[in-house]
């Protein structure tokens, strides 16, 4: 089951999902079998366990419900508290969480035992206490309360829902509910990407563990690569071209004497070559320049429509776009015989394996590249980023928009709001050179502008 699945009243699950769901069959506190998710039971036997360390016993008195079952617990409360309390606390067949598997109804053990049902419960203080250790356990409070207007269901404190740590983190530094989550979350992570995972693999993992479908990166790494990553979710996405396009700093090394079709060392060896000694230091100060950079031909970037590799593969002829590209600092930082290590800060577009074999063809030999780290994009370094486990177990940092960019933010009235999410044009009152964020008296943000002539037009909305 997909664990940040969004089942409510306007949001029902489809009953062949059931089917798929990895079940731990356990008793609940009436001795009946009860069927959980499997990753939702061990994290609710770590927070049984952290109960009770805290004094407090707790144990499910509902968990999984097959349609059937969610049919016969309306029946059950409809003829005990009639449809007014159905419409509250029951959801109809098919919108219950419960049919996740990731629904936990718990109850606190009292003097006098557990409580028979949800009308037995005598104080709500132990409730109350256990809620705030929910998220370390990736848990949130499904139904709070007051938000009975956006969940469809009034205040629940014995319902508990899955969602894992990151999730659970979000919500709860937020203060929002689950719907507002998955409506609006939006966010910038910086990840440190390892050996053997694409771009891609990472912004799927990313989009799993927020459990938000937008997702995108700013600026490719190669499987081969690792280091800074930073990926945008939610309405971030927006701004991921801005990203994109700020310089980069790799540290990389490189072999002399070999060429490959890929350009790195995983590739088709094409030549051999015997290494005379060099200076290389001078050779990489020679690098130290804007220079047309071709692009490698294993890359993702399309000509007429197709990919270069996709030629590559299929042996058709392909002229190679040219980039410009500038090189702004490059420093070797080790060298024996025939290999070297350096350090470069490179603008958007440039790619370190075609620098290589530049570098390895203007002294005759060629070089490939054996392995590359991004330790910087713009501002950010990779001692600020974070590996996907860390993200999944809520160690990371988020950035919103507006931390991440470095434009001016004027926070405006309700008459500039209304023209700014209508995407009007606007006075340039602030002279404003470039791009400008707009935010209202709650902090949103509202929109980017920029400059276009003497007035402010919309760069992106984000109403
Ligand atoms: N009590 C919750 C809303 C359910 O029936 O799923
Ligand atoms: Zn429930």
């Amino acid at each position: 089951m997909n664990r940040s699945i969004l089942v409510n009243k306007d949001n029902p699950i489809s009953e062949s999902l059931i089917d798929k769901i990895d079940f731990i069959q356990t008793l609940d506190i009436f001795n009946k079998d009860v069927k959980v998710e499997k990753e939702t039971y061990n994290a609710y036997l770590e927070l049984k366990d952290y109960c009770l360390k805290m004094s407090y016993e707790i144990g499910i008195s509902s968990a999984f419900r097959s349609f059937d079952e969610q049919r016969e617990t309306y029946e059950y409360y409809f003829n005990k508290f009639g449809k007014d309390y159905c419409d509250e606390y029951v959801a109809p067949i098919g919108a219950s969480e419960h049919h996740t598997g990731l629904a936990i109804d718990f109850y606190v053990k009292e003097e006098n035992g557990y409580p028979k049902d949800d009308q037995d419960i005598s104080s709500l203080d132990s409730y109350l206490e256990i809620h705030k250790y929910l998220k370390d356990f990736g848990f949130i409070l499904r139904y709070p309360k007051g938000m009975e207007n956006i969940t469809g269901f009034n205040y629940e404190p014995w319902h508990i829902r899955y969602v894992g740590k990151t999730i659970a983190n979000e919500i709860d530094r937020l203060g929002i509910t689950y719907e507002e989550y998955k409506e609006s979350f939006s966010g910038v992570v910086v990840v440190n990407k390892e050996k053997g995972m694409t771009s891609f693999d990472v912004v799927d993992r990313v989009s799993k563990i927020f459990g938000i479908k937008k997702v995108g990166h700013t600026g490719t790494l190669d499987p081969m690569a690792e280091g800074v990553l930073i990926v945008c979710i939610g309405k971030a996405c927006k701004i991921v071209e801005l990203l994109t396009a700020e310089d980069k700093e790799y540290i990389a090394e490189a072999k002399l004497g070999i060429k490959t079709d890929t350009y790195d060392i995983e590739g088709k060896v094409l030549e051999e070559n015997k290494v005379v000694l060099y200076n290389i230091d001078e050779v990489l100060n020679r690098f130290k320049k804007t220079y047309m950079q071709e692009v490698p031909i294993y890359s993702a970037v399309k000509v007429n429509g197709k990919k270069l590799y996709e030629y590559a593969r299929n042996n058709i002829d392909v002229e190679l776009p040219k980039k410009k590209v500038t090189v702004k600092n490059i420093e070797l930082l080790e060298n024996s015989n025939d290999t070297f290590k350096f350090r470069c800060l490179v603008t958007k577009g440039c790619y370190i394996r075609s620098l290589i074999n530049d570098i390895g063809n203007s002294i005759n030999c060629g070089a490939v590249m054996t392995s590359l780290v991004r330790t910087k994009q713009g501002n950010v370094s990779i001692n600020d980023s974070y590996t996907l486990s860390d993200i999944e177990n809520g160690n990371y940092k988020i950035y919103s928009i507006e931390e991440v960019l470095d434009y001016p933010k004027i926070m405006v009235d309700k008459e500039l709001e209304f023209k700014i999410s209508n995407g009007m044009k606007l006075d340039n009152n602030w002279n404003i050179e470039d791009k400008v964020m707009f935010i209202n008296k709650d902090n949103k943000l509202l929109g980017i502008y920029e400059k276009d002539d003497n007035l402010l037009k919309v760069w992106k909305n984000f109403v």
